[in-house]
């Protein structure tokens, strides 16, 4: 059984609606690998050739409000952002229907040695580059502080941690406690990186997509949250240090970037030990692998030296 909606089941109506609405019949829909989302998404084929991007869910379901929120972000990013654009949002026969300017391509590799290891980081650098506008902080309407909530560490049933957590847990703490006061700023912030949330697009490399978490933060927490999905990918969690410090977004911000990543860890640890979502299979499962690599070793003050330098075989 997909966890997704498929295109087949929305209802007929709204399907023609859709039909008019992009002036041409629609001959195939495919649903994209990726995302734990339970709503539709998929590329859509025109009897033209022509293909566009949906999301799709029932007007009562809390994704619609997620996807009209997304839908607002596109409207709003300014030019330079790597994102696609929005292209109309239908609200039918109680169902919301987003369509966005189709990507592409795979997911980028974000692994050793992959071109796109090294351009997400130049797309973020171009993206926090200069303060977000009015426009789209009213679409946001939100900043890290409030939006990117991260508790975990702090959580009295985290009972069966590792030796590494349960060894500087009161640190891990502390760290916790400080994010929201790193947690200002002036600029874009995606809020939800990872490679299913990238399209590698034939023509314009990697692209961010799902914007829904999108809010206003410091320019360095995307490019901060990407380290324990280097991790993931295959880097060596010394290689992602280095990569942080030797940034100047991550590396300006030292401070901010321990406790973001501390706090994020344990948001997955607490996370990973809740009960399965019925309809996001997979998503403990991948709580658990990213708490594994946000454990892994970096530099940073929570950590001892030396000691905290090999992987921990996440
Ligand atoms: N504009 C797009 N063009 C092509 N594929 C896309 C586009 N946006 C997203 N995708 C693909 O669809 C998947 C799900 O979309 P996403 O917006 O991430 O929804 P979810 O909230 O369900 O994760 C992504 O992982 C990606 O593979
Ligand atoms: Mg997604």
């Amino acid at each position: 059984m997909p966890h997704r909606i498929q295109w087949s089941d929305l209802p007929g109506p709204v399907r023609t609606h859709l039909e008019h609405a992009l002036g041409g019949r629609i001959v195939d829909a495919t649903g994209p690998a990726g995302g734990f989302g339970h709503q539709l998404a998929a590329v859509l084929t025109l009897a033209s050739g022509r293909r566009v991007f949906v999301k799709a869910a029932p007007d009562d379901d809390p994704l619609t409000a997620s996807n009209v929120a997304e839908a607002a972000v596109l409207h709003a990013l300014p030019h330079r952002a790597p994102a696609p654009d929005p292209i109309t949002l239908e609200r039918t026969h109680g169902w919301t229907v987003v369509v966005i300017e189709h990507l592409d391509g795979p997911h980028p590799d974000l692994g050793p040695g992959s071109p796109d290891t090294a351009a997400v980081p130049e797309r973020l650098d171009k993206l926090a580059a200069d303060p977000a506008d009015d426009r789209y902080r009213t679409a946001v309407g939100t900043t890290a502080a409030e939006s990117i909530r991260l508790h975990g560490w702090s959580d009295p049933h985290l009972t069966d941690l590792d030796p590494w957590a349960s060894g500087r847990l009161d640190r891990l703490r502390d760290l916790e406690q400080a994010w929201p006061a790193h947690a200002f700023g002036d600029r874009v912030v995606h809020g939800d990186l990872r490679a299913d949330n990238m399209v590698r697009d034939r023509i314009h490399g990697p692209v961010f997509v799902d914007w829904a978490h999108a809010t206003l933060g410091p320019g360095w927490v995307d490019l901060a949250s990407l380290a324990p999905q280097l991790v993931l990918a295959g880097h060596r969690p010394v290689d992602v240090a280095d990569l942080l410090t030797g940034h100047p977004l991550t590396g300006n911000a030292p401070d901010g970037v321990d406790a973001f990543l501390a706090a994020l860890t344990g948001h997955w640890e607490r996370g990973s030990r809740q009960g399965d979502p019925a309809r996001a299979p997979g998503l403990r499962a991948y709580q658990r692998r990213a708490a594994a690599a946000g454990r892994a070793p970096r530099r940073a003050p929570a950590l001892t030296p030396g000691q905290d330098r090999e992987p921990t075989g996440c």
